[in-house]
């Protein structure tokens, strides 16, 4: 049975102490995380440590980093290995943020060599995709998801893509308060679904955890972690504030 996740992105936001706090009254909340549901905390990386310590020995609870850089080690001033994350105890990385992918240029090609590299070093890539308004408002968003999918995972085996997590994220819904309606998260998770069937077949596929998005918040998160295909969700304004985190947890089916 695939996981259902309830990722938190804190983005660049709290200061250390705000985040401290965050985790504890979220840690201090009433919530319940069955065997097959997750929460991951993808904290800035100078809170990693402090996020480790915190949430050590809670069940189904991981952190994550919110990016890492394609090569193993050496002269890259400013970045991140996986090696690096590796050594503190980090299973999770978010790969591919819209933000990221404007802001910083990053390509489908760059985005595979980095998820090859946090496969090689045993950490689960949180994989992001998803189409600008442009491409929603043309209706070109299979094509634009399909290729991304294409050119940063479809290079994968069998068994290396069901150590993948799909987050799709429409950037139009991302911060906007404008979610997805439930039918159209489904219906392109449903798509990403099919893709991942008709490379690696309907078995592999349905172990993909896919989750969606883009301005989940505490009153919307039941309805659409429902959906069939949606395993639960990519949050980032929500997450930051205890009740409503608490809440999106508590929506995983
Ligand atoms: P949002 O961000 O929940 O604030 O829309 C989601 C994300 O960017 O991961």
């Amino acid at each position: 049975m695939r996981k259902q996740i309830a990722a938190a992105n804190w983005k660049m936001n709290l200061t250390l102490a705000q985040g401290e706090q965050l985790l504890d009254e979220i840690i201090a909340a009433p919530h319940s995380l069955s065997n097959n549901q997750l929460a991951v905390f993808a904290v800035p990386f100078p809170y990693l440590t402090m996020a480790q310590q915190k949430l050590s020995g809670k069940q189904n609870v991981f952190v994550a980093a919110q990016n890492c850089y394609s090569k193993k080690s050496g002269a890259y001033t400013g970045e991140v290995s996986v090696e690096m994350l590796q050594s503190i105890g980090i299973q999770y990385v978010v790969l591919g943020h819209s933000e990221r992918r404007e802001y910083f240029n990053e390509s489908n090609h760059f985005l595979a060599e980095k998820v090859n590299i946090c496969l090689e070093y045993n950490i689960t890539p949180i994989f992001c995709c998803g189409e600008p308004l442009h491409i929603r408002e043309a209706d070109t968003q299979n094509e634009f998801v399909g290729k991304q999918l294409e050119e940063s995972l479809f290079h994968l085996s069998a068994g290396q893509i069901t150590k993948v997590v799909i987050a799709y994220e429409p950037i139009w819904a991302i911060g906007t308060g404008k979610t997805a309606s439930n039918e159209q998260a489904q219906e392109m998770h449903a798509f990403i679904r099919q893709q991942f069937a008709a490379k690696y077949g309907e078995a592999v596929a349905n172990e993909i955890s896919i989750l969606y998005g883009g301005s989940v918040k505490a009153n919307n998160a039941s309805a659409i972690f429902a959906q069939p295909d949606v395993d639960g969700g990519l949050v980032g304004g929500a997450s930051l504030i205890a009740n409503d985190f608490t809440a999106i947890i508590n929506a995983l089916k």
